[in-house]
């Protein structure tokens, strides 16, 4: 074993080691081995196997969110931090973990109280942090995440970021990454226009750190204006997802990693004239949630999706369609596929002359609305020649007898698997966060147990990995 140094390390982290030494009853010595030890076997696992799943109190790689996208956001400190809590429910609605730094600064403008509470996550502050294993915890940090935002980014984060300095763990995270990074500055304007900022900006743009805003406007300061106000949350989010899209992939299992995959989700509607439609509870959820964990499973995804009122996930093609006949020609244009998963709720009829004018009440009459059926687009799907997926897949929404007319309904519709779930009213499932389906294969029926719709959608993800591994290419 390689004798190691103690005597080079500055003196707060020899109080750390000191006391972790203290606790354990080793050496120095012993201690920051076992420390190195973690750290190297953690970099193994992080190249070879799935990251392992977060437990309360360590500090676990940031690969646990929906869509599995991890954002690492440092909250910088100045007063445009609160803009950072919506950021952070706009990333989270999107399907990413958002882990977050507050800087000493930050939290004169904003508490890690209500950043954990948005997040769900703890929060990071502290460089020297016991719990997060001495100084090992911040390297993780820094490598555990997919992309890291630094929102707000202050004229002095920015100084730090270009001279290289590493004296907090906002600024040590940025220096130990080796992920993209995504600045969204704010501050006043004769700061943005100071030479040294303008220095400092040049750097960062060599360093490819990526830069969005500042804009214009009213500053917090009364009687200010001009460039410097941080970009809107939702600006720094389209910025994020496009930085994501191009940056190489850093989970260690991507289970359909090559794989093209087409989800279909959310209601469709059927005018009945220009400001009437027939529509149904479905809100989406599920088939959203199955596309985000598709794209973080490394698929390319095509969400063809009715109106809903959720945002796309972050990394799929969503494609906007309301009416049956337009989510069947979004599917046409989709193919061919890997596997197609059918979550939408089509409504089974339209309206066979839909009023061109709002229909008008005439006294005792009411309108005939005469219904004529839509397209069956997972069974037309399913019994295609050419460009049939090889795996198709899909729901059944059922009040009564759920496994027996789900079965049913795998035959008529000549899919692959379906899922059939019970949506009578009192259960809750349409529109809500949970899910109980069952599983119909050719092999039988799998009952799975309540669940959230996200953990129903990685569970469905990993099988639909396995079965397209497993028919052979
Ligand atoms: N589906 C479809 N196109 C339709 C109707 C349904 O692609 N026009 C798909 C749904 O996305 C789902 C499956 O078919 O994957 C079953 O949908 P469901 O509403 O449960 O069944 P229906 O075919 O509408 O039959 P029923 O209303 O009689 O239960």
């Amino acid at each position: 074993m390689a004798s190691i140094t103690i005597r080079g390390l500055d003196d707060a982290l020899k109080t750390r080691l000191r006391l972790r030494a203290a606790r354990s009853g080793r050496s120095m010595e012993d201690e920051a081995r076992t420390i190195l030890r973690a750290a190297a076997a953690d970099d193994v696992r992080s190249m070879a196997e799935p990251a392992p799943v977060a437990r309360a109190g360590a500090t676990p790689p940031l690969d646990a969110g929906p869509s599995g996208r991890r954002i690492l956001l440092i909250i910088g400190g100045g007063i445009a931090a609160y803009k950072s809590l919506d950021l952070i429910r706009r990333l989270k609605e999107r399907g990413a973990t958002v882990r977050c730094i507050l800087t000493a600064a930050a939290r004169e403008f904003i508490t890690p109280l209500s950043v954990g509470a948005l997040s769900g996550e703890r929060v990071f502050t502290d460089l020297f942090d016991p719990a997060s294993e001495l100084d090992v915890g911040h390297i993780r940090l820094a490598r555990g995440t997919d992309l890291v935002v630094v929102a707000p980014a202050t004229a002095d984060l920015m100084a730090k970021m270009a001279g290289g300095h590493a004296d907090d763990l906002a600024t040590a995270v940025l220096l130990a990454t080796d992920r993209r990074v995504l600045i969204a500055p704010a501050m006043n304007p004769r700061m943005w226009g100071h030479a040294a900022t303008r220095r400092n900006l040049t750097q960062l743009a060599a360093d490819r750190i990526a830069v969005v805003g500042p804009g214009t406007g009213e500053m917090a300061e009364p009687g200010e204006a001009g460039i410097g106000r941080m970009a809107e949350p939702l600006e720094i989010v389209a910025a994020a997802e496009a930085l994501l899209a191009t940056s190489p992939d850093h989970r260690v299992e991507r289970s359909l990693r090559g794989r093209r995959l087409l989800v279909t989700s959310g209601p469709t509607q059927e005018p009945i004239d220009p400001v009437r439609y027939i529509a149904n509870r479905s809100s989406g959820k599920q088939g959203h949630a199955i596309a985000a964990a598709a794209a973080a499973a490394g698929a390319e995804v095509i969400l063809v999706c009715g109106p809903v009122h959720i945002p796309d996930p972050l990394g799929v093609t969503a494609v906007k369609v309301e009416t049956a006949r337009e989510m069947r020609d979004a599917v046409e244009r989709a193919l061919p596929v890997d596997c197609a998963v059918f979550a939408a709720a089509v409504a089974d009829w339209r309206l066979a002359a839909p009023g061109r004018e709002k229909i008008k009440k005439s006294k005792g009459a009411a309108p005939t609305l005469r219904l004529v059926e839509n397209p069956d687009i997972l069974a037309e799907v399913a019994h295609r020649k050419a460009k049939r997926p090889r795996l198709v897949i899909g729901f059944a929404a059922e009040t009564e007898k759920v496994v027996a007319h789900a079965k049913d309904k795998l035959k008529r519709k000549g899919c692959d698997w379906i899922l059939a779930n019970d949506v009578s009213a009192e259960t809750g499932i349409m529109g809500g966060d949970r899910n109980r389906v069952h599983l119909i294969t050719a092999e039988g029926v799998e009952s799975w147990p309540p669940q959230s719709k996200d953990e129903v959608a990685r569970a469905l993800v990993e099988r639909i990995a396995a079965a397209l591994k497993a028919s052979g290419s």
